[in-house]
């Protein structure tokens, strides 16, 4: 296998999907907070009990334990966010909350106490709710100043403790979960593509800023941006589906191309003239673009879909957006279609468009696990399954990297159980380590190993060498 030396390999989660602690210690309300069905359902004007996300698995008391876990199975690097509500409650106050800042100062202490790297995401799906309600989220420009005096906050900070940096969770999901991923409080149908548009341009601005900020301040940091990868296969090789493929991945590309290019491209321009979409820019805040492209593109990889000019064609779902039905692939019990052969092709295909070191900050399989005696007086799970998932997309990674593509790391997503994203569920479980917490808030938290705690340490440990072809 051809894992280099120094690959970063360790596991990922979320503030909002792990921390719980949801009101302590200065925390703002966050837009999470009223999500308690993800994705699935309506916001709530209050947290409601049944929200899941508000303990999570209590990440934010029990971190000491869980990253002696991750040391154990040899993490070189731990993915987490920080939770911009912990710093500015409001997102807009005048003043940071120090008690949040220090319960990442003690975070990242603990990581480093065993050598573990933190890879930190600034802005995962988390939103101050005061700024959803008050601004609109990213609809407003105001969101750029008060993300950029959160962003100086945070890397004043962690300067010196944190080395690798991520801009926005997934930044083209603002397209299909406005609220989640954007802080957008009216409704995914009353929107506009110019309301969307002009959203996401404020996003790869706050993003380019950041960039140029944490470069001058932290000059050894790599800041990188974060794509939700679902590459698109033509359903057939009528040209109809070749274009329509072409067309599907173009509106993904370009937050990579704006990403590493710095400019709003020909076939972009050409979409915003032929759907009518007018968005505000400024000639500061395009040069800035330019001038500041990021170190390197991590993304997220679960599931590769198809496309077809054929409106009849089988719908098949996917990581937040759906396209066709592949009908070669297997799917989870999510109905996402397992594709570990789509990762060689997305991470040729990013490096040969882009030229920029890659990073794979989200990978794995959501199912049910079923807590079992070990035999040895404890509890365990067989999770044979995620122990093939991973491994076969890990192969393709080696594939890849023998295809002479640049990959700075790997974390799993979820490495430890913690509650969904798009469902809010805890049943869809993604970890190394099970947490048994449950869909009805029953559960002690207690943490357990899986089968593929150890089977991951042993692929650690060998650098990749253990894996199966
Ligand atoms: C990505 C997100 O979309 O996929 C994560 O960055 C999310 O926050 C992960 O949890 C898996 O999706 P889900 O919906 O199964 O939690």
């Amino acid at each position: 296998m051809a894992f280099p030396k120094d690959f970063l390999w360790g596991g990922a989660v979320a503030a909002n999907q792990c921390e719980g602690a949801y009101n302590e210690d200065g925390k703002g309300i966050d837009i999470q907070d009223i999500m308690p069905r993800g994705i699935k359902g309506a916001p709530t004007a209050e947290p409601t009990a049944d929200n899941m996300k508000l303990v999570g698995i209590d990440f934010y008391h029990r971190y000491k334990e869980d990253v002696k876990l991750f040391a154990e199975m040899g993490f070189k690097v731990f993915r987490t966010s920080i939770a911009w509500s912990r710093i500015y409650p409001h997102g807009d106050d005048a003043e940071p909350n120090e008690k949040g800042l220090q319960f990442y100062d003690d975070l990242f202490a603990e990581c480093h106490k065993y050598g573990i790297e933190p890879l930190v995401t600034i802005s995962h799906y988390e939103t101050p709710l005061h700024l959803a309600k008050k601004y609109n989220g990213w609809i407003s420009h105001d969101l750029i100043g008060f993300y950029e005096r959160y962003v100086r906050t945070i890397f004043t900070r962690y300067k010196g403790k944190v080395k690798y940096w991520l801009t926005f969770n997934e930044i083209n999901s603002i397209l299909h979960a406005p609220l989640m991923s954007g802080g957008i409080m009216t409704p995914r149908e009353e929107l506009s593509l110019s309301d969307l548009y002009q959203a996401c341009h404020h996003e790869l601005v706050a993003s380019a800023l950041a960039t140029k900020i944490g470069h001058e301040m932290m000059p050894e940091a790599k800041i990188g941006c974060m794509i939700l990868s679902m590459p698109t296969y033509p359903l057939t090789p009528n040209p109809d589906d070749i274009i329509k493929t072409m067309l599907a991945n173009n509106l993904n590309d370009f937050f990579g191309d704006m990403h590493a290019r710095g400019e709003y491209p020909g076939y972009m321009k050409r979409y915003f003239r032929e759907n009518g979409i007018e968005i505000k820019t400024t000639p500061e805040e395009l040069a800035l673009m330019k001038e500041n492209t990021v170190d390197f593109i991590s993304f997220s990889y679960y599931v590769s879909i198809c496309e077809s000019a054929d409106a009849k064609a089988e719908k098949g779902a996917g990581n937040l957006m759906g396209g066709k039905r592949n009908p070669y692939l297997k799917e989870s019990e999510w109905g996402w279609q397992i594709d570990p052969q789509g990762l060689r092709f997305v991470l040729n295909r990013f490096y040969n468009r882009w030229q920029k070191p890659l990073f794979i900050v989200e990978n794995g399989l959501g199912a049910k696990d079923e807590l079992v005696d070990d035999g040895k007086g404890g509890k365990t799970v067989n999770d044979d399954y995620r122990i093939a998932y991973l491994n076969d997309h890990l192969v393709q990674v080696g594939e890849a990297i023998e295809d002479g593509v640049p990959v700075m790391g790997y974390t799993t997503w979820g490495c430890i159980d913690l509650v969904s994203a798009s469902t809010a569920q805890l049943a869809k479980r993604y970890g190394f380590i099970y947490v048994d917490r449950h869909d009805d808030g029953s559960g002690t938290l207690a943490r357990y190993r899986k089968k593929s705690f150890w089977w991951y340490k042993d692929v650690i440990a060998s650098n990749g060498e253990s894996l199966k072809k």
